[in-house]
């Protein structure tokens, strides 16, 4: 009985690593045969739709989509007509060809970095970033963009990374370097909608790309960041996030 079983799971999965290359990749790319059939009504039912960059239309988007939307291929699909919507709306066509000059410098955000995979490494130290000063400024919704930016950067370098070889892994992830973060410069009423909207731009357009997420330096006082965006995560997200304090050990 259990070797049959056993023989069933087996064959009744399949992988989608030939779409993606030979991977050690640590997300799931095993779908079982009901959800490769949704796959495929995906597809189709996608077929006709004018996608207006590249990985929006990969199999590795579609999955990532169903997997948001519990493999309803119905909701899954306006999904990525929402995200299709938004990327017209914003222009993010030309998002990294924008003058960030007035940004760069004081709020960095580095992808250079990679892990053991060779996946990218997205970093941000809040020490650096004074998000009061955004909102007195008038930038907050400016630096929000920055970050959807630093999304979409780690997000092709991900994609890009692996059609060049460079990475055995399909994901990406964020450091974040919580030390000095307080609420005189970070929680401002109106620096909340910072973490808000990030959280909803990353779950609604970019699902499913994080490997890992690390806060790291983290003081109590995070918790009212954590408090405010948690019920906006996934449970894939919320899985990939660990919080450290600031004890260095
Ligand atoms: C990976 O996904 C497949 C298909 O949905 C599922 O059967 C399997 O349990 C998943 N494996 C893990 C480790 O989550
Ligand atoms: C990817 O895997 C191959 C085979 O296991 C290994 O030789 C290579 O070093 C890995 N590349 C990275 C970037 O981890």
């Amino acid at each position: 009985m259990r070797g049959a079983k056993l023989f069933f799971t087996v064959y009744s999965t399949v992988l989608i690593v030939s779409l993606v290359g030979k991977t050690s990749s640590l997300e799931n790319l095993s779908l079982t045969q009901a959800e490769k059939q949704k796959l495929d009504q995906l597809k189709d039912a996608v077929s006709k739709i004018n996608f207006p960059v590249d990985w929006m239309q990969q199999e590795l988007t579609f999955v990532r989509y169903l997997r948001a939307r519990e493999w309803d291929v119905r909701r899954a699909k306006s999904m990525l007509l929402e995200t299709v919507a938004w990327w017209e709306e914003n222009k993010m066509k030309d998002i990294h060809k924008e003058d960030w000059s007035d940004i760069e410098k004081d709020y960095p955000l580095h992808t250079d970095g990679v892990d053991k995979l060779g996946q990218p490494v997205m970093v941000m130290a809040y020490a650096e970033w004074d998000l009061r000063q955004a909102a007195v400024q008038g930038k907050i919704t400016r630096v929000i963009r920055w970050f959807i930016k630093g999304f979409d950067e780690i997000h092709s370098k991900s994609l890009e990374y692996r059609k060049l070889g460079k990475t055995n892994g399909t994901q990406w992830n964020f450091i974040a370097d919580v030390d000095k973060f307080s609420r005189q410069q970070h929680i401002c009423v109106q620096c909340l909608r910072f973490y808000t909207e990030l959280a909803v731009s990353f779950e609604s357009r970019y699902p499913g790309g994080v490997d890992k997420i690390y806060a790291v330096n983290t003081p109590s006082i995070f918790q009212v960041v954590l408090s405010l965006v948690n019920p906006i995560l996934s449970k894939g997200t919320l899985n990939a996030l660990r919080v450290l304090g600031t004890n260095k050990e």
